[in-house]
Order: structure tokens, then sequence, then C-alpha cells
């Protein structure tokens, strides 16, 4: 799991891996089990359950310090201890359906996944459980990703920009490609019980963001917890959080010393490496892929 104790890593080379694709989608060998996905699909879906969905790199560990927090009131030290990635794990991961399946009745499952919504529990499907869907401009998730791609010893790292930009348009990528995750989960919206947030909504008021969640999940905070929420969920306060800021995980799946999950947390970074001409080239297919989804972002992709 993401949270294996810390072990012998492959420190200073990455391995050379190759995703797997299965039943359409790519998965990362050793992390994902295709077992655990083909059973996902039948698990048991309680109206209790939380689930954050995003594709990589678009805010994930952020929403979910953010659900952890707002489930504990407020309360950081009642969240230290333990890894977030263990409170709230990703499905997907090999294992996690012995931790989804025995959990108590008694408090909500929380969930984060990056599987498109073919591949989800059906129950979702029938409006039960709440998800969150957190999106970010595809180029900035695109340079993340790319950054993401020298720090995880688990994935090949990219020869150098062009190379993993062009991964990432065909979606030879974990997650596949942005524009089918969002296309899918924006077309089936009607069928679950989903709300919408963006990372830039996140970078430009974290405060209403926390409101808004924490009126979907039905969570009456006050206003010093609130506020408790949102300091302990910014980049900053985060960073030095070890059961946020996901250092402590192995060095076979992560390499520490190669970057971090904490990267830089701004708006705009795809303008240091995107060429115009690549830029240009994304605009096009950005609007091609999103003519038939209404969504407004607020991001400035130009
Ligand atoms: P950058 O690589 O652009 O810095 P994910 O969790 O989906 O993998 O996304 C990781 C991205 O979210 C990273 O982006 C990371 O810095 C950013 N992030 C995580 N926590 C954040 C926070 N509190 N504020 C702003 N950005 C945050």
């Amino acid at each position: 799991s993401w949270s294996e104790s810390a072990g012998e890593g492959t420190a200073g080379q990455a391995p050379d891996v190759r995703l797997i694709l299965h039943r359409g989608f790519y998965l990362i060998p050793g992390v994902n089990s295709p077992v655990v996905v083909d059973q996902i699909q039948n698990w048991e879906i309680r109206d209790s359950d939380i689930f954050l969905i995003t594709y990589p790199k678009s805010g994930t560990i952020w929403m979910q310090q953010i659900i952890i927090l707002i489930e504990a009131k407020g309360n950081a030290m009642a969240t230290a201890g333990k890894p977030n990635c263990e409170r709230m794990p990703w499905i997907e991961v090999k294992g996690s359906e012995e931790t989804f399946l025995q959990a108590p009745l008694s408090s909500p499952r929380l969930s984060v996944t990056h599987l498109p919504y073919r591949l989800l529990p059906v129950g979702l499907r029938q409006k039960k459980a709440k998800i969150i869907y957190v999106a970010r401009n595809p180029k900035d998730a695109l340079v993340s990703y790319y950054h993401f791609h020298h720090f995880a010893a688990v994935l090949e790292t990219p020869k150098d920009f062009n190379d993993f930009f062009e991964k990432f348009m065909d979606g030879r990528v974990y997650g596949n490609t942005w524009f089918e995750h969002i296309k899918a989960y924006y077309s089936h919206k009607d069928e679950m019980n989903i709300l919408y947030v963006t990372y830039e909504d996140m970078i430009q008021d974290l405060r209403s963001v926390v409101e808004k969640v924490c009126s979907f999940l039905d969570r009456e905070l006050t206003d010093s917890q609130m506020a408790s929420v949102v300091e302990h969920a910014r980049f900053n306060n985060m960073v030095r959080n070890p059961s946020a800021n996901y250092r402590q995980v192995s060095a076979t799946l992560l390499n520490q010393q190669r970057g971090s999950f904490m990267r830089k947390g701004t708006v705009g970074d795809w303008k240091n490496l995107f060429s115009v001409a690549q830029s240009e080239r994304f605009d096009k297919v950005f609007q091609e892929e999103m003519t038939d989804v209404p969504l407004s972002f607020k991001w400035d992709l130009k």
C-alpha cells in the first residue's frame, strides 16, 4: 500500500516500468491491483460513504486533508499519528478491500480514487454515498504530473518534458486522458450525489470551498472549527504535517530525495514548461473535447 513503512529503496534510479492496461485503464504494477479493480464494482456502498474522486495531480491530497479535518471538526491533534492515506485510502490499491469492507458501520468510510466512472462501485450510480470531484486546469495537472514522474519510483522517468507532454495527451499515464476522466464524471452527474470543486477555487478562496464541502456533507462546524480546518489545509502547514505531507511513504514508491507531493501549490506553473506550440495544440484539443461539457472553469488556460 501507499503507506508501507520505509524500506530499502531504489533511490537515485527510477525503474523502467510499464503501466498495465487493465480493462482499458492504466494501472501501476505493484501499487494498483487488477483483482481489486475487478471487484470494486460490486462493493456494497453505504449512504454514509464519502468518496473523493480526481484525475491525478488535481489537488487530491489537499481535499483529502480537508475532508479528514472536517470529520475531526477541525481538531488537527485528533488527525495526527496516522497518515491520511490510511484514514482515507485509495480504493484501487492492493489490500484496500479489507479496509473498506470491514470498516465499522458506525463511522463514515472515507475513500479516494482516480478510477474512471465506469469502474466505480455500481452503488454510487444510485445516488448512494457522497462524491467530491476535484478538477484542476489540465495544463497545471500535466506539469505537476511531469514532476511527479521524477519523484515517484514506481513511474517511468520521462526523457524530457516533450516526451511526457505526448504521453499525457495520449493518455498513456495512470488516469488515462484528463478529458475522458472529466467528461465521464460530468455526463453521469445526475446519477450521482456529486459536488464539483476546482483546485483554482481552493486557491482563490479556501474558506468558501471548505464551507461548501461542509454543507454538502451535512457537517456543522463552528466558526473556530472551520477556521482551524482552513488553517491546517494551507500549503505551508500541510508541508510540515507528517500525516498530510506523504514524506513517510516508502522509498520503493516515492523517491523522497527527488521531489515532494507538496511541490509548489500554485496556479499557472504550466507557463514555465509549455512551449507556445504546445499551448496552442492543447487549447485546440481542449476546445474539441470539451464542446459538450458546459462546465464553466475559472482557470485561465491562456
Ligand atoms: P504542484 O505539483 O503543482 O505543486 P494530487 O494530490 O492530486 O497529487 O495533487 C498534488 C498537487 O496539489 C501538487 O501540485 C501539490 O503541491 C498541490 N497541493 C497539495 N496540497 C496543497 C495545498 N494545501 N495548497 C495548494 N496546493 C496543494
